[in-house]
């Protein structure tokens, strides 16, 4: 079965609601028909409501940048995965490298958020990465195959069609430094050949690997046309219309 190519921007802390309506408004029609891919915007929570009512009847959908892993009570300044979905959320990242380096998220939250968002319907793009050390150590494979392990422990081969890795090397993340084609392919691999050792081949061939990490309209084609990379998680260029639409025309 070909995979599809997932195309999804994470806004970051960027964009306010009036800001969010005003981009998807522009970016709608510009993306209108190139359904050879699925095109995701995750925008910050509060953007969330604005954003699903300015991508209604497009191609667009929309997602958030974390969800906590309890249903509800005192955990302050964390968002459930059911007031997410009661919104139209329909995608969640969890483990982005910024969570994980500024906000104390470690495998074991990552895998217990995962389950929890899985449990409730949502497509959750789990991020895996290196730090640079970790790369010029030489470890990255190692690295990126104990991530796989620990974030989908215990999650059943069922669920794992709802989930999509995002491979992101953290010395690539909004520095311009991209990996090559060829690194980000390597990589993307080694995640897709863990994944056959957890859930067996077919799970494997199936599963969507996205590359993330300084990818824009000018890297994009060479990225995507990789064997082993069906889509990108895209920070900054995902801010700019016109640099996301390219993109996602690169993933037709
Ligand atoms: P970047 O961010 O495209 O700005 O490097 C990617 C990400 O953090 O998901």
């Amino acid at each position: 079965m070909a995979r599809r190519y997932v195309i999804a921007g994470n806004w970051k802390m960027n964009q306010t609601p009036a800001q969010t309506k005003e981009f998807i408004t522009a970016l709608a029609p510009m993306v209108a028909g190139k359904d050879n891919c699925d095109i995701v915007l995750c925008v910050p929570f509060v953007d969330i409501a604005t954003a699903v009512e300015a991508a209604k009847g497009t191609n667009i959908h929309i997602g958030a940048q974390n969800v906590h892993f309890e249903e509800k009570g005192a955990f302050t300044g964390e968002v459930s995965a059911n007031m997410l979905k009661e919104i139209g959320t329909e995608y969640v990242i969890i483990g982005h490298s910024e969570r994980r380096q500024y906000f104390g998220e470690t495998d074991e939250t990552v895998n217990k958020r995962t389950k929890a968002a899985l449990a409730a319907g949502f497509k959750v793009l789990l991020c895996v990465g290196e730090m640079l050390d970790a790369r010029q150590a030489g470890i990255t494979d190692e690295l990126v195959a104990m991530q796989v392990k620990l974030d989908l422990a215990g999650i059943s081969a069922d669920d794992l069609k709802n989930v999509i890795i995002a491979y992101e090397p953290v010395w690539a993340i909004g520095t311009g430094l991209t990996a090559t084609p060829e690194q980000a392919d390597e990589t993307c691999g080694v995640i897709r050949a863990t994944v056959a050792k957890l859930y067996g081949e077919a799970a494997a061939k199936e599963i969507i690997i996205q590359y993330g990490g300084s990818m824009n309209d000018k890297n994009a084609a060479d990225l995507l046309a990789k064997e082993n990379i069906d889509g990108g998680l895209i920070g900054g260029a995902s801010l700019k219309t016109d640099a996301f639409t390219a993109i996602v025309s690169a993933a037709q």
